[in-house]
């Protein structure tokens, strides 16, 4: 699925003839019109539903366009702006920001990278219409966990699964470059992973992409880690963000199994996501952890109510009570994991445990971790944690 952008363009200081030419100019994108001016752009923002203004100017700090930018912004606050300048002072791009621009790019430049950097800029611009997967991009949804076992794969993959027995088009992507185990989690033989994809030259497109995942018998698409520790540095970051975008743009939820800790592809995929689910076990050091992991991040400046917070092991006696792990991580876990016998078997057979035991009470608490993204579940730009946590563990235990 190839989508489209709808582009508006406002002139100011330039040639509206050059700027014209810059644009990209395959089917996949549709110029609504070029504007001059403050009105003149408002009017066509208000006629024409754009999804990028592109504000095409000298960068002067006396610019114009900061006012176009500015009134742009006030009639269509959710659509975003990207400003095209031949120069770039601070003065000018601080000005810029302010008034609501989501990103830059300096003018000329090629036409794949300008469409980039509108794929991008509209990947990251808060939905319009529905909560991800509707006609816009999906979500993006990052399985983070600071310490190593915690059970991120095993989160990641029957996330996966679950979503994909709601109905949803899912990706996983698997992060833990050096030592990645989704294909063994879902049985999948690494026929083709992301190294492959990486070396294999030319530029990244939809097709492209499809031809380098592999499919589970659930429908789930997997983008499988390097076969091979020492093949994880020909995927650099550059990469990793086209992988990204080009995949919100196809599948409804793109799940990103990580590595512990926060390497490099780690922030770049926090940095590009719209959610993330941190992963963390009942005992007192993982706690700990945990606890360090959301103070980072807050640091980030992520919103904290995008983050989703999964106990797993959550049975286990350890002499830990519900009350310490609130008084801990400041916030009560939206979902809780019981330890069970069958998930390392699952993972030993390769057939996910929302699959292998779909009436477990582990199956149960991945659906309900996958209710908290499925459409309608969360109205646009409300906090998906305002579902209620799932059944916890603690409560059913005192029973
Ligand atoms: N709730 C559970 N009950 C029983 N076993 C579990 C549970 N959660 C995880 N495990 C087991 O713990 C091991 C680690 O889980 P998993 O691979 O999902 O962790 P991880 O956080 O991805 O680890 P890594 O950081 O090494 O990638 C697996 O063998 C898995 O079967
Ligand atoms: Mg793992």
């Amino acid at each position: 699925m190839d989508r489209t952008i709808r582009a508006l363009v406002a002139v100011e200081g330039l040639d509206a003839f050059d700027v014209q030419r810059a644009l990209p100019d395959d089917p996949t994108f549709q110029l609504l019109g070029v504007t001059e001016g403050v009105d003149e752009t408002i009017k066509a923002l208000q006629n024409r539903e754009a999804d990028v203004l592109l504000v095409a100017c000298q960068g002067r700090e006396d610019d114009r366009s900061v006012q176009i930018i500015d009134g742009a912004h006030r009639t269509a606050p959710n659509m975003p702006i990207i400003v095209l300048s031949t120069a770039s002072p601070n003065g000018f791009l601080r000005r810029a920001f302010e008034a609501g621009a989501a990103d830059m790019a300096l003018f000329p430049q090629s036409k794949d990278q300008l469409r980039f950097v509108m794929s991008k800029a509209i990947a990251r611009a808060p939905r319009r219409g529905g909560s991800g997967g509707e006609g816009g991009e999906g979500r993006l949804i990052c399985v983070l966990g600071p310490k190593g076992g915690t059970g991120k794969t095993l989160t990641s993959t029957n996330l996966a699964v679950a979503l994909a027995l709601a109905g949803q088009k899912v990706l996983v992507i698997d992060l833990d470059l050096q030592f990645g185990d989704v294909a063994l989690c879902l049985g999948l033989p690494p026929e083709k992973t992301i190294y492959d994809l990486a070396v294999s030259g030319g530029s990244l497109d939809e097709d492209k992409l499809h031809d380098y995942v592999m499919t589970h018998d659930t429908g789930v698409d997997v983008l499988l880690a390097p076969a091979r520790p020492d093949q994880a540095s020909a995927i650099t970051i550059d990469l990793l963000r086209d992988v990204l975008v080009i995949a919100r743009a196809q599948y409804d939820h793109v799940i990103a199994d990580t590595p512990p800790g926060f390497t490099a592809e780690v922030i770049a995929t926090i940095d590009a996501s719209s959610d993330l689910v941190m992963v963390g076990t009942l005992d007192s050091l993982s706690l700990k952890n945990t606890k360090l992991g959301l103070e980072t991040l807050s640091l980030m400046d992520y919103d904290q109510e995008k983050i989703q917070l999964v106990l797993n092991r959550a049975d286990t006696r350890v002499g830990i009570s519900q009350h310490d792990v609130v008084a801990v991580l400041g916030r009560e876990p939206n979902i809780y994991i019981p330890s069970d016998r069958e998930i390392p078997r699952a993972v030993n057979e390769g057939v996910p445990v929302t699959l292998s035991r779909p009436q477990s009470y582990a199956a149960s608490s991945f659906h309900d971790l996958a209710a908290l993204f499925t459409a309608g579940a969360t109205p646009v730009g409300e906090p998906a944690v305002a579902a209620a946590p799932s059944r916890s563990l603690f409560r059913l235990r005192r029973k």
